[in-house]
């Protein structure tokens, strides 16, 4: 490609183009200009060896022509990220570069400033993308450098049919590893957690899965073929591990070239990945957008990149659970099922506290049209049993997602599963109410003050009602027939005590941040 072309390229960079341009050269600095001269200082390859992981900066190629700069930084993110209006100013090259999807930052500042050392020149590069700030100086390499590290695209096929649904006909009730381990994540405690999950009762409670998420993963062989981390020695024994205890397993990945801690995505093998998880017995993969969102960036892109897996894991043959994670954008619960999802993330990530879980479970749970048979609205995994939040403040947890038709994903290490943290996690009625048949997810129905009357319907004509209240101090209000739907009460029993509830019209009174949960029955 010649320099123009290049520089055309670089500036017209599309992140989905297939194409991986020339490396630059450096040329001399023609002597009549200050301004060109200057900018021609950087013209050349950059190389950087010791970068931060995220976004792990490789290479800066910058090419000048007729005082005209164009370049890009090459990173494991997100590929080559094209600059923006490249200018010197006082001898520093400045641009700016596309921020993914910050509405608030949609483009970034970055310099680089050419700097002697003892070792030689360096171009010192400074810049932000995402969350990450790079401050990072590189050395100057050959296109032959250039070519060995340049980002290779992959192709994006376009959008399948609608891939038939089967699996998940009430929401998937399991554990991750992500809440509690996040990616100190090992063989030896994912046997513990399956091991925890028969003997606590949580798997006779309906608890199935065992789900791996984020830090499995280990490099690619030449043929491509992803290997676990030596974290896990074995992944096919250890899902026949899973299995021999009537559990599922399952596994973590990403369409982009970095998961979101930093480990190999399946971006350019996505087919291969399929079959490597079916070919170690996983039941379940949750696919997570992650440095997807650069090459992804819109609802077409994104759409496509998950029927990609969604395609890939139908054809393995294996029946393998989808769950699709890209925090709730661009309106997926409208088409999840098609791309083969079964559950799709609603939000951001959860964490355990009330005000993160509340917002989340209250206000982020997706909407109730687009849940049913099949397809879940996903706020993310449970915190219960982690200790951030107060016994009132799990029940209301365990009660807004089984409210939710919201899969229960435990997110605590079950070998230290107290008392109390079981009873939440397997009472009968409440996990009732979550897998009911009909799967109509519930939804706010009244509110008062900080009070909300939430009503779900359920398959044999009952109505679950949960009565929260939001408030930091305690607050009373009385149910009546028509927050259920039903146009006569005739019984109602409290789902979490097991109790009749005698006069069910009372006046009840909620402690802060709590809960009563009644099944209702009538016509
Ligand atoms: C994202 C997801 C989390 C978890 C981490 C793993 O943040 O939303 O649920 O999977 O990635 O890195």
């Amino acid at each position: 490609m010649s320099r123009a072309l290049f520089a055309a390229a670089v500036l017209a960079a599309a992140p989905i183009a297939a194409t991986v341009a020339a490396p630059v050269s450096a040329h001399a600095a023609p002597a009549h200009a200050a301004r060109v001269h200057a900018a021609n200082a950087f013209d050349g390859v950059w190389l950087f060896d010791d970068a931060p992981p995220n976004p792990g900066v490789t290479m800066l190629e910058v090419t000048t022509r007729g005082g005209v700069i164009a370049g890009r930084v090459t990173t494991r993110w997100y590929g080559p990220i094209a600059m923006q209006t490249p200018h010197v100013e006082n001898g520093v090259l400045h641009f700016t570069t596309r921020n993914i999807n910050d509405k608030a930052h949609p483009t970034r500042d970055w310099s680089v400033a050419l700097e002697g050392g003892k070792t030689g020149l360096r171009a010192h590069l400074k810049g932000q993308i995402w969350e990450s700030a790079i401050d990072s100086k590189g050395y100057r390499g050959t296109s032959a450098d250039a070519r060995a590290r340049a980002f290779h695209f992959a192709p994006l096929p376009p959008l399948g049919q609608p891939i038939p649904a089967h699996l998940a006909a009430t929401p998937p009730m399991g554990w991750s590893s992500w809440n509690k381990f996040a990616d100190r994540i090992d063989d030896k405690t994912v046997r513990a957690m399956a091991d925890a999950m028969v003997a606590t009762g949580l798997r006779d409670a309906g608890y199935r899965y065992i789900n791996i998420d984020d830090g499995w993963q280990g490099e690619r062989d030449a043929q491509g073929v992803l290997h676990p981390n030596a974290r896990f020695p074995d992944m096919k024994a250890l899902a026949d591990y899973v299995h021999a205890r009537g559990l599922k397993i399952g596994i973590y990945s990403s369409q982009g070239p970095r998961t979101c801690a930093g480990y190999e995505g399946s971006y350019g093998h996505v087919q291969q990945d399929a079959q490597t998880f079916a070919a170690w017995g996983f039941d379940y993969l949750k696919y997570d957008l992650c440095s997807g969102e650069w090459f992804y960036p819109d609802a077409d892109t994104v759409k496509r990149s998950y029927h990609e897996m969604g395609a890939a894991l139908a054809a393995t043959g294996r029946p393998i659970v989808f769950s699709l994670c890209e925090y709730g954008r661009f309106d997926v619960g409208t088409w999840g099922r098609d791309v083969g999802g079964q559950l799709w993330r609603t939000t951001g990530d959860i964490t355990d506290d009330y005000a993160t879980m509340a917002r989340i479970g209250f206000d982020k749970n997706g909407d109730p049209a687009w849940a049913g048979p099949h397809g879940w609205n996903d706020p993310d995994m449970l915190e219960v049993g982690n200790g951030g939040m107060s016994p009132d403040e799990y029940r209301t947890h365990m009660t807004l997602w089984a409210m939710s038709a919201a899969p229960l994903m435990m997110g605590h290490d079950l070998r230290e599963s107290t008392g109390e943290t079981l009873a939440l996690l397997t009472n009968p009625r409440v996990i009732a109410i979550d897998q009911d048949s009909k799967g109509i997810q519930g939804k706010a129905v009244r509110k008062v003050g900080t009070m909300e009357v939430w009503a779900r319907p359920l398959a044999d004509g009952r109505v679950a009602l949960a009565l929260f209240n939001r408030g930091e101090t305690a607050a009373s209000l009385a149910l009546s027939a028509q927050d259920t739907g039903l146009t006569t009460v005739s019984g109602a029993q409290d789902a979490w005590t097991g109790q009749a509830s005698a006069d069910f019209g009372a006046t009840r009174t909620v402690p802060a941040h709590g809960v009563v949960l009644l099944v209702v029955s009538g016509h």
